[in-house]
């Protein structure tokens, strides 16, 4: 069975708290693998896994702080990630202009790389006070059954 392997860059946790969801959420169907973005090797990634990227936004429009060695690297390094998948689920609050960009970054780092996003882009917005986690969770159930 292929891995599901969830990325998380966060600032504040929240991130984390949703990648950890999504974990126990999935784990019962899935083989699924949690890693903080700064603590993932590019050299792992691998074309039989499935990528779920959750990464919010801080400073303006900028990544947060465990997001930034994960594209460090993938910058540093330029792996080819032709044949890997993945989808994105972004933090942010859209009383910035800057809504949801971090994510952003590291879709358009992934891309350049050829890797392939599938699925609809997942957005939280921290202004309409709900919490992220039922939104990615609900997010990750709809795209994994069409991957
Ligand atoms: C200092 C600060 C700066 C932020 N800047 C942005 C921003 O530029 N764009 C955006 O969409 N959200 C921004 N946010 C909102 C965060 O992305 C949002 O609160 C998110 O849930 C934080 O997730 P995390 O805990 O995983 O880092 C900012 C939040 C803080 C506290």
């Amino acid at each position: 069975m292929s891995t599901t392997v969830i990325l998380y860059g966060t600032e504040s946790g929240n991130s984390e708290l949703v990648a950890e969801d999504l974990a126990a959420d999935l784990g019962g169907d899935r083989d699924v693998r949690v890693y903080d973005m700064s603590d993932f090797d590019v050299a792992d990634f691998d074309t039989d896994d499935f990528y779920l990227v959750v990464c919010s936004t801080h400073g303006d429009g900028e990544l947060p702080g465990g997001a930034k060695p994960l594209l460090e690297a993938l910058n540093s390094e330029q792996p080819d990630l032709s044949g890997i998948r993945y989808a994105v689920f972004g933090l942010g609050n859209s009383t910035y202009e800057t809504y949801s960009q971090g994510s952003e970054i590291i879709d358009r780092r992934f891309t350049e790389l050829g890797a392939e996003r599938v699925g609809v882009y997942g957005r939280h917005d921290a202004c309409d006070g709900s919490l992220p986690n039922d939104g990615a969770v609900e997010w990750a159930r709809e795209l994994l059954v069409l991957v």
